[in-house]
């Protein structure tokens, strides 16, 4: 294996337009990876720390830079995580920032990839890997952080189960998000799109609810396949004094519990992510217990893709499935460690963007390297199309 030479730092934009850190890693043999960290909007209280793109950069070149540079092989990804670790010394990466963090790791396991001449997922996952494929989530209506005047839901998402591959699931996603569009349209609803490309109307949660329906049902009717659909409630964000804010309506956590339980009756919904707040695991563990046999119950933001945080939650059944997303915990190796734990104790994973996106592909690469049976990367968009697209090319290379 090869030693890293070079670790080098730039401010990039992302896809609100805001600077983010992107990484570029160079070995003794000329291998070369580039990385770029997402950004959360509805972030979780209990993520690692993102600095401003500026100051974590200065403190990366000041503190882990140091330590990498000839320092670390890029195929020992432990080594890399570590010496990131070991540079920042806060359990949260709050002094060289997760963004920074993030995009080295990313960008050294990258680097070792080039230089193996094998695809990153192959570097991840092994010679085993590249023939289990996501199901795309594909985020088609939405609002709450991610579009002002929008729904109090913050995703609706379409979950296309009966895809044969993922080519077809992910046309069949951008298909919904193109239907749903045809009725707002006919129902002489206006619309723009939020962070996430999903269409962001001024209709009330009831009526997305409709709308998914018809959506989803019209497309796989064309199609030929199943496709039902999910949520990202983002409970935290309407949690406020006890109780959920919906407008000027509030609902108790029992009210929140028994008003999901119903959705999942009503809709036959796939999919439901942090359905309450990121502090109450009884009553994610309450929830699970009533509907974990027929839906997922996913923790995004109870989970923060932390180990200690889902062993929690596995200790008293708080859910079956956990969201993953890189930056929430920083490094690589510990992502891959909320995987392994999740997968062990029979949660799905979710492998997932953010709504602060680039185009880089690594969490693509990610869930086809671990097996994982979902992906939740949006439906159309650039930044979202960048990971659609390399899941579309590894499966037609694999
Ligand atoms: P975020 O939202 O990237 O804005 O945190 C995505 C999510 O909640 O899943
Ligand atoms: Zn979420």
């Amino acid at each position: 294996m090869t030693l890293i030479t070079e670790v080098r730092l730039r401010r990039i934009l992302d896809s609100r337009g805001n600077p983010t850190v992107e990484a570029e890693v160079r070995t003794e043999s000329g291998g070369f990876g580039r990385g770029a960290a997402p950004s959360g909007a509805s972030t979780g209280e209990y993520e690692a720390i993102e600095r401003p793109a500026s100051e974590a950069i200065t403190s990366a070149r000041e503190l882990a830079v140091p330590r990498i540079e000839g320092q670390v092989y890029a195929g020992d990804q432990r080594g890399v995580d570590t010496a990131l670790r070991a540079a920042d010394g806060t359990s949260d990466l709050s002094e060289i920032g997760a963004n920074s963090a993030v995009a080295i790791s990313m960008a050294a396991a990258k680097a070792a990839a080039d230089v193996l001449g094998t695809p990153l997922y192959q570097h991840l996952g092994g010679a085993f890997r590249g023939r289990e494929f996501p199901v795309p989530l594909g985020n088609v209506i939405g609002g709450g952080e991610h579009a002002t005047d929008a729904t109090h839901i913050q995703e609706f998402l379409a979950v296309p189960t009966g895809a044969p591959s993922v080519s077809d699931a992910v046309f069949a996603n951008a298909a919904v998000h193109d239907e749903v569009h045809e009725i707002l349209t006919e129902r002489g609803i206006a619309a723009a799109k939020g962070d996430e490309g999903a269409w962001a109307p001024s209709i009330d949660d009831s009526e997305a609810f409709e709308i998914m329906d018809e959506a989803v049902e019209s497309v796989a009717d064309d199609v030929g396949f199943e496709i039902g659909f999910g949520l990202d409630v983002a409970g935290a964000e309407l949690y406020d004094g006890g109780v959920y804010h919906y407008g000027d309506e509030t609902k108790s956590p029992e009210e929140q519990v028994a008003y999901i339980a119903e959705l999942i009756e009503e809709y036959d919904l796939r999919y439901v992510e942090d359905p309450l707040d990121e502090d109450d695991f009884e009553n994610f563990a309450e929830l699970t217990q009533r509907v974990g046999d027929r839906t997922l119950i996913c923790g995004d933001d109870l989970f923060v893709t932390n180990t200690d945080r889902l062993q929690r939650g596995i200790d008293i059944d708080a859910a079956n499935s956990i969201l993953i997303k890189p930056n929430q915990i920083g490094t690589l190796s510990d992502t891959f460690d909320a995987i392994e734990l999740a997968v062990k104790n029979g949660y799905d994973p979710v492998v997932s963007h953010r709504s602060g996106e680039t185009e880089d592909t690594t969490i693509a690469h990610l869930a086809v390297a671990t097996d994982a049976p979902f992906i939740k990367t949006g439906a159309v968009g650039g930044e979202r199309t960048a990971k659609l697209n390399e899941l579309i090319r590894i499966e037609a290379n694999a």
